[in-house]
């Protein structure tokens, strides 16, 4: 069967990397939304036009599941997704349950990444009143980061001075677990890695949502593929640059060099 992947650019490529890990025998169709992307500085009604008509597009390719493969999309359309097409759809959600569950014992507090727009929705706060008993998590938007990844910007000078002069307000010793809830934000793991403090986990939502794709797949009776792990690249732009650029990102990821 074909699994088809969508983002507004590459930074699904880091949950469909998961995905080539643990569903090797499906193939794959990775759509990036290059007219628009980034969508997360955008506002809703124009981010939501901009995913149903690259859906539209994508329901063409023959896709049997989708994943919204990233947070910003997920948070606007994945119910509407959901209602308009009646395929198995997956979307991602920032990992705020399994960091609040990791940091019980420690007491330290949480801090969620994300785009400006995912911390505006509703379901953003839906998820962390529900799991967030003890008040302990907070959200910090990183609304350049996603322009940094599409540049391919992974300087580690200048990255590392972007997110220190991010973090300046926070005590990092009160913290225990960073969240990475948009799906460009874990090419920026090592770097990341390098100025945290080392007792701070870096966590993200890409495992969870290939177990939940895995799980659907089996519920429909597809848990065994018949693909070969084959990935189509397609860019609503249909730029020519940006389907090798997405090639060589995967490349880069499978590598394990983030
Ligand atoms: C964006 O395009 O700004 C964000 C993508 C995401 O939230 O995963």
């Amino acid at each position: 069967m074909t699994i088809g992947f969508f983002d507004s650019g590459i930074g699904g490529l880091t949950v469909l990397e998961e995905s080539l890990r643990r569903l090797p025998a499906q193939d794959y169709l990775y759509m990036a939304d290059t007219l628009h992307v980034p969508y997360g500085t955008k506002e809703q009604d124009e981010v939501r036009s901009y995913i149903l008509d690259a859906m539209e597009r994508m329901m063409g390719e023959g896709i049997e599941a989708l994943v919204v493969a990233c947070n910003t999309a997920t948070s606007i359309a994945v119910s509407e997704l959901r209602e308009l097409y009646s395929l198995p759809i997956v979307g991602m959600e920032p990992a705020v349950k399994p960091a609040v569950e990791m940091n019980r014992a420690t007491g330290k507090r949480v801090l969620v990444f994300a785009t400006p727009l995912t911390l505006r929705q509703e379901k953003y706060y839906a998820l962390v009143s529900r799991v967030d008993e003890g008040g302990i998590v907070d959200s910090l938007p990183l609304p350049e980061l996603v322009r940094y990844c599409e540049e391919l910007q992974f300087d580690r000078r200048v990255l590392g001075e972007y997110f220190r002069e991010k973090l300046a307000g926070y005590d990092l010793n009160d913290y225990g677990i960073i969240v990475l809830g948009c799906t460009h934000y874990p090419f920026y793991t090592s770097i990341l890695r390098d100025i945290l403090p080392p007792h701070i986990q870096i966590v993200n939502g890409n495992a969870g949502t290939v177990r939940r794709l895995a799980a659907l797949l089996s519920r429909y009776g597809v848990a065994v593929g018949r693909g070969s792990g084959n990935v189509r690249f397609m860019c609503t732009g249909d730029e020519p640059e940006y389907i090798d650029k997405m090639r060589s990102a995967l490349e880069f990821l499978r590598r394990d060099e983030v």
